[in-house]
């Protein structure tokens, strides 16, 4: 007989790694093409976040470059409609000071990505926002544009000398690049995407964004596993029965029809987002906490994954896409039924993969990992399932088996830990229950209250590259990927929409994991 009880862990003591406020920016310039979703979204309430913090110095400037029409104050404008919607006290109004000191920073340039001109209006924008900034002050170009126009932008900027290779890290006034996701749509692409920007930088310039990387919880997992002595011992194929990671999301495609279409759920969660999740659980220690070692570990697991060959797919993966549906009590539509969407649309929406990784570690554990949109509700998770004990020496009920220990991580929402194990239920008989000893931050640490591009902007600014994809780890990721893309992408489903809208996936996706013995949690 199992039950659910849970178990708070007592609030920590003052934390002893350095804090925030020591990471504050040098003066530097932030020049970010594009003025879409992101920018207005993401990067201008996390800048503000990052400036009422006081993470950034006065000496910072924003110049942003894109096609509209607008000048230096029409674009504050924008930024300012904008925080009030996304910023960090939502609705809740803006302080005017605050807001007018951050205003004071924000810069426009007008011009198509493509024209060389754009780039002499930059030039020169740069050359006046330099002369109010300490000599030296470095360079931060940000790509928030669509991919198509990566490499083209690239190109420019090398050609227009603005952007120079810095071949030594420790030259001033630095150059560096962040490059968003999706970096490339293929092995091959992000081959040629690689190339492109190696020719105009060097590797140590560049910052390829992956934003679960930024999240506190993910960052955590590499604290929780190395500066504990506990976990280590278990980490690994004599105890662990398997891993499930799990990204589900409630939310549709939105207005995102026409990337989604093209993209689907493979290359939108799984070619970064989750194996960045997989690599951080199943890496070898680092010897140091720096970019490289810790991202040669996370290159060497991704490559220890097992390929998956086109004659054993469907015993590696299922996929699916969601019908109309129920989410919150409301009726939502099907995937089919969404903007910019094809009527027949074969594009997944989610998938569940199986990896194995063949190296000492981890030999015959299986790695599950799942996406999906439209699911009952937001949750990531990481939870790895420890084998049961060999022997049970207790009476159990007809039938019944005793539950396996777990430890889930909850990467959001409710981000926290819980070990689960059983327990005996007071009384006369010998009766177990399944109890959770579970740590949240917020009741540690009160809520969490910045965004994961706070970070990753800050790092940037910072030099600090620990949190980005080098080049060979995208390429990894893609070669894990692409067989698995190219082989669906192939065979046209006649059994979609398979899941409704508001459930836990196709049940197809069930059957797949109970081959082995599993079952999906529901975070
Ligand atoms: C993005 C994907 O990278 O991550 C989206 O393109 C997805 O489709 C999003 O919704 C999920 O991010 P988060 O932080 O909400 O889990």
């Amino acid at each position: 007989m199992t039950a659910r009880a849970s178990m708070t862990v007592a609030a920590p003591e003052a934390p002893r790694a350095p804090t925030r406020e020591l990471r504050k920016a040098e003066p530097c310039t932030l020049i970010i093409f594009g003025a879409g979703d992101l920018l207005y979204r993401k990067l201008m309430p996390s800048l503000f976040h990052l400036m009422s913090d006081r993470l950034l110095p006065d000496e910072f400037a924003v110049v942003t470059v894109a096609r509209s029409q607008m000048d230096d104050g029409s674009f504050r404008t924008q930024v300012r409609d904008a925080l009030r919607t996304f910023g960090p006290t939502g609705g809740a109004g803006l302080d005017q000071e605050a807001w007018s000191r951050f205003a004071s920073h924000l810069h426009y340039v007008q011009g198509e990505l493509d024209a060389p001109a754009t780039y002499d209006s930059l030039r020169q924008r740069l050359a006046e926002t330099d002369a109010m900034l300490p000599g030296g002050s470095g360079h931060l170009f940000y790509l928030a544009i669509p991919p198509s126009l990566y490499e083209e932008t690239i190109n420019r900027l090398a050609e227009s000398g603005i952007a120079p290779r810095v071949p030594d890290p420790k030259q001033r006034p630095w150059v560096r690049i962040i490059v968003e996701k999706p970096f490339g749509q293929s092995l091959a692409s992000a081959v040629t995407l690689n190339a492109c920007v190696r020719r105009a930088f060097a590797e140590h310039q560049v910052y390829r964004i992956d934003h679960y990387l930024g999240k506190e919880t993910v960052q955590n997992l590499l604290v929780f596993r190395f500066a504990n002595s506990i976990f280590e011992p278990v980490w690994n194929r004599q105890h662990v029965h398997h891993v499930q990671i799990t990204a589900a999301e409630s939310v549709g495609v939105e207005h995102r029809g026409k990337y989604y279409e093209e993209a689907g759920v493979v290359r939108d969660m799984f070619q970064n987002h989750l194996l960045q999740l997989l690599s951080l659980m199943a890496m070898e220690p680092p010897v140091t906490f720096s970019a490289d070692a810790v991202r040669d570990e996370k290159v060497k697991a991704l490559r220890a994954i097992r390929p998956i060959t086109p004659a054993v797919m469907h015993d590696y993966s299922v996929r699916g896409q969601y019908g109309p549906g129920m989410i919150d009590g409301k009726p939502v539509p099907g995937y089919r039924q969404e903007p910019d969407v094809a009527a027949d649309s074969a594009t997944p929406t989610y998938c569940a993969i199986r990896f194995m990784i063949d190296n000492w570690r981890w030999q015959d554990v299986p790695f599950y990992l799942r996406s999906g949109k439209r699911m009952p509700r937001r949750a990531t998770e990481i939870a790895i399932q420890f084998r049961k004990p060999p022997h049970v020496m207790f009476p159990l009920p007809e039938g019944q088996t005793i539950e396996p220990n777990t430890l889930a991580i909850r990467v959001q929402p409710k981000e926290g830990i819980a070990l689960r194990f059983e327990v005996k239920v007071p009384g006369i008989e010998v009766k177990m229950a399944s109890v959770d000893m579970d740590f949240g931050y917020a009741e540690a640490f009160g809520d969490l209250d910045h965004d994961a591009y706070e970070t990753l902007l800050l790092d940037c600014m910072l030099g600090e590259a620990t949190l980005f994809t080098r080049s060979d780890e995208v390429e990894a990721a893609w070669g894990v990927v692409d067989p698995i893309i190219d082989y669906w992408a192939n065979k046209r489903p006649d059994h979609f929409p398979n899941y409704p809208a508001g459930s836990w996936g196709p049940t197809v996706a069930d059957e797949f994991i109970a081959r082995e013995g599993a079952k999906w949690r529901e975070p």
